[in-house]
């Protein structure tokens, strides 16, 4: 076997400044200043030693307190263990800054940023993430703008702007989104998060289809039987219902995640690895995304929220008894669509997407499943297993290829067999990097591969504003619903049993 072939290494970013809008909420805490540190740590020195992190919040804290803070949360959340003297080198870039919310707390923000930039000897580089409730995107980019902390794109020292989801709530809130942040910055300078993107095993599918012949070769109409994409997550709404209940699966998941891993699935080879050619491919399988709208809503979606149930031996509330849920509540915890990429590679292979709260396992996985050989030799007397590869995204990464071989023996009996590959196996345990590490990395480096253009958070709106729009009237398409610890509701078995196909188990 050859050795590692690397094709893309990541240098050391050039230094900056990352500033946290929302420092002191759950996201800084449980994945940005966890994913920091591993990148600063001594094995991965990734984050060059004079970058600074600069948390800006609402609350009174202290820089000693938020540095604490920031240590309880890597000791929990980190992947690798903390070391000392890598805690400090990071500790000691770290900052903090209250006054969000202030009149004049953005040009304090900017003095604290020109004394950081003093003291580290470092070029004033800004990264501005922005952890914080959509309804406070536009105010914020505005008041960044006003107090000059955004350079011109062609600037010699970069300003980038990190937007996390959800980006906007529906396809008209989406594109104001995008207006304002294009009223004060060119499209290079800002990133879209999608976590899913930055998976180890979601970087791997575009390996996997266009670095090994055999795939690329069967991946299309004239091979694939259908495919099932699920993202099955065990826990509920727990304390997040404030947000879920004005958003549901389909925007929190399906908008973002789930179709993003339909394109790269799907999409065509890209020209070159470049993000201007990788996000065309996407964006031209967003373009061809069949319409759901009106009454096929009925026959081609799913929607519904958990009842009570178990997890185990655990009672499970059902989701209008969580907290914060409105008792009228009509918002989904559960979708399951079924939908169609009209392109000349895919025209007439059904893929089948569902995701849910509450379900029976964390478990994501995407299953290709190709079609049967002819019913002339071992299957005449009976259907025999098709081939099925199953890409496990989470959590027990890896991929398999499901074959029919010979039982052993002088009769001839046939028997599916499974290939496995298992990251923790071949890699070993931990090796792959928090989806946050790698995108934190790319925003500093400046390589939008990884980020969804405007163009595509526009088009993929368009598709899911469609089902919404087909939901609004709560009665062409019924909130069902499925007991908390199952694997969802009967009305997605139905949807898939149009094709005469059961889902697998991810
Ligand atoms: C987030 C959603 O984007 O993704 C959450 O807002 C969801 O509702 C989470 O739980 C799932 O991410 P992961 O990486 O745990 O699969």
């Amino acid at each position: 076997m050859e050795e590692k072939l690397t094709i893309q290494s990541s240098h050391p970013a050039p230094p900056c400044t990352l500033v946290i809008f929302g420092a002191s909420g759950d996201l800084a805490r449980r994945k940005l200043l966890p994913s920091l540190y591993n990148l600063v740590h001594c094995g991965q020195g990734l984050m060059p030693p004079q970058s600074a992190v600069l948390g800006f919040a609402r609350s009174q804290l202290s820089q000693d307190n938020f540095r604490s803070g920031a240590r309880e949360a890597v000791e929990k959340y980190s992947r690798l263990k903390v070391d000392e003297t890598c805690w400090n080198s990071f500790a000691n870039g770290l900052y903090y800054q209250s006054g969000l919310e202030q009149p004049e707390g953005f040009q304090h923000l900017r003095q604290r940023l020109e004394q950081i930039e003093r003291e580290r000897k470092i070029p004033p580089n800004r990264i501005y993430y922005l952890s914080i409730p959509p309804e406070a995107f536009n105010d914020c980019i505005a008041r960044l703008a006003a107090h000059k902390l955004i350079a011109a794109p062609d600037a010699k020292q970069f300003t980038r702007v990190v937007v996390e989801k959800p980006i906007g709530h529906d396809l008209a809130s989406a594109m104001e989104i995008n207006r304002t942040l294009h009223a004060h910055m060119a499209e290079s300078q800002i990133f879209r998060i999608d976590h899913y993107l930055g998976k180890e095993t979601v970087q791997n599918l575009l390996v996997l289809r266009f670095a090994n012949s055999i795939f690329e070769r069967l991946w299309g109409n004239r091979n694939v039987d259908h495919v099932q994409i699920t993202v099955a997550e065990a826990e509920g709404v727990g304390t997040r219902a404030g947000y879920y209940d004005h958003s549901g699966a389909l925007r929190d998941m399906v908008q973002n995640h789930l179709l993003q891993l339909l394109a790269t699935l799907t999409m065509e080879a890209p020209v070159t690895l470049n993000a201007a050619d990788v996000r065309e491919a996407k964006q031209n399988v967003m373009r061809a995304l069949r319409p759901i709208g009106g009454a096929a809503a009925r026959d081609l979606t799913v929607r519904a929220r958990y009842a009570a149930g178990r997890s185990g031996k655990v009672e499970v509330p059902g989701y209008l008894a969580e907290k914060g849920v409105a008792p009228d509540s009509r918002t989904e915890t559960y979708v399951a669509l079924r939908m169609a990429i009209d392109n000349w590679r895919w025209s007439g292979v059904p893929f089948f997407l569902r995701t849910g709260k509450s379900l029976k396992r964390r478990a994501s996985s995407i299953v290709v499943q190709f079609k049967q050989v002819p019913r002339i030799l071992f299957n005449r007397a009976g259907n025999i297993d098709a081939n099925l590869l199953t890409l496990r995204i989470q959590p027990d990464e890896g991929f398999s290829f499901d074959v029919v071989s010979k039982h052993p023996g002088l009769d001839v009996s046939l028997k599916p067999v499974r290939m496995n590959l298992s990251y923790s196996t071949e890699f070993g345990a931990d090796s792959s990097p928090d989806a946050y590490e790698r995108l934190l990395l790319d925003v500093m480096e400046g390589d939008h591969t990884l980020f969804p253009s405007a163009e595509y958070v526009q088009t993929s709106w368009q598709f899911v504003q469609g089902v919404l729009d087909a939901w609004s009237d709560d009665t062409r398409v019924p909130i069902e619903e499925y007991p908390a610890g199952s694997w969802g509701p009967v009305g997605a078995e139905r949807l898939i049993g149009s094709i005469e196909r059961e889902w697998y188990e991810p």
